[in-house]
């Protein structure tokens, strides 16, 4: 489930994520800066209700969220006469503390696995595919079993997207909505399915190599937040630990009835490179099946024009030049193919 975390403090976000993830997929915003992504899951407002402005401006958040069922207000103990407040900005629930709240929202997603017992679940968008995706992923950190229909539910929704509005329209909404590697993966997976588009893939291979990229980096789930989150550059150690996603993901998915041998291979090697100095197992370039070198550019690409907490998004252009430069890393016609998908799509 996700919980959009809505507070006035910065400092407060640290705390929060620490008694919340990863059983919910917490994302962070700060009122007055930042546009609100709460299509549904939880609204937490963590904000000086005393404050005139501040209340201005939870009330503007709130008038353009209509399909948000679940308002979860913090209010501190020692301002306990700004409950009512709380209550009559809309709020469906108040706590106290962050331990209230976690045991508050195991409520809510008990009352909202309820109702959607029975349920056609046909979820539709970027804000369902983000969700069905965070939702899968934060299951498999905490030691769940992975899904295989979460990520065709995911495939087929970010296929149809792309089909729809194309890729511009993906990368922008969800590069505004979406952070870290559930931003990562949504965005392969868009780039990997408008790749698969202009080199004319049929229908089946679009749905191949999307399944592969929504999967492919499934093994971060398994990876310390400390490391996955780091807000700078990873140390060698950290380095290591986090080269371990491919084969932690493969580990995850090769037991699963329906995962196929192509997309293991694919997450298991969208980090080789054609010359032999990727990782794990630097694979030789006839090693290396096409579907993935298609998956290791698009994820390439991804990579260079997110932003990163110790640095800027690349332009389309500049991350382009990038793959260009890799010499025999990549398939160089297949990089020309991919030139309109990186600056026109
Ligand atoms: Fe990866
Ligand atoms: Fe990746």
């Amino acid at each position: 489930m996700l919980v959009c975390y809505l507070t006035d403090e910065p400092g407060k976000i640290p705390a929060i994520r620490a008694a919340l993830e990863p059983r919910y997929a917490v994302v962070p915003r700060i009122l007055g800066h930042e546009p609100v992504f709460a299509p549904s899951g939880v609204l937490m407002i963590d904000a000086d209700l005393r404050e005139g402005a501040r209340v201005a401006q939870i009330k503007d958040v709130l008038s353009e969220l209509h399909s948000i069922d679940e308002r979860l207000f913090v209010v501190h103990r020692q301002l306990h006469h700004l409950v009512a407040q709380a209550y009559a900005l809309g709020a469906t629930s108040v706590v106290h503390s962050a331990k209230e709240a976690a045991s508050k929202l195991k409520e809510v997603e008990a009352a909202v696995r309820a109702a959607q017992t029975g349920s056609e679940y046909a979820p539709t968008g970027i804000a369902d595919s983000g969700q069905v995706f965070a939702e899968a992923f934060s299951a498999v950190a905490r030691g769940k079993p992975f899904h295989l229909a979460d990520a065709e539910t995911v495939t087929s929704q970010i296929i149809a997207s792309i089909g729809e509005n194309g890729l511009r329209d993906w990368l922008d909404n969800v590069r505004k909505y979406h952070e870290g590697t559930f931003q990562h993966c949504l965005l392969v997976t868009g780039i990997a399915v408008a790749f698969a588009l202009e080199i004319n893939f049929a229908p089946q291979d679009i749905t191949r190599l999307g399944m592969a990229a929504t999967l492919h980096d499934i093994g971060k789930a398994r990876i310390p937040l400390s490391i996955l989150d780091k807000p700078g550059h990873l140390d060698r150690k950290e380095e290591e630990i986090m080269k371990q996603h491919p084969l932690i993901g493969y580990d995850l998915l090769k037991d699963i009835p329906g995962v196929s041998a192509e997309t293991l291979h694919a997450v298991k090697h969208h980090h080789e490179y054609l010359d032999g100095s990727g990782y794990p197992d630097a694979l030789a370039a006839g090693q290396i099946s096409d579907l993935t070198r298609l998956l290791t550019i698009s994820d390439i690409f991804a990579a260079l024009i997110e932003s990163r907490p110790y640095r800027a998004p690349l332009s389309r252009q500049d991350a382009y030049n990038i793959l260009c430069d890799m010499g025999g890393k990549l398939e160089l016609p297949l990089v020309k193919a991919f030139s309109k998908v990186a600056l026109t799509a």
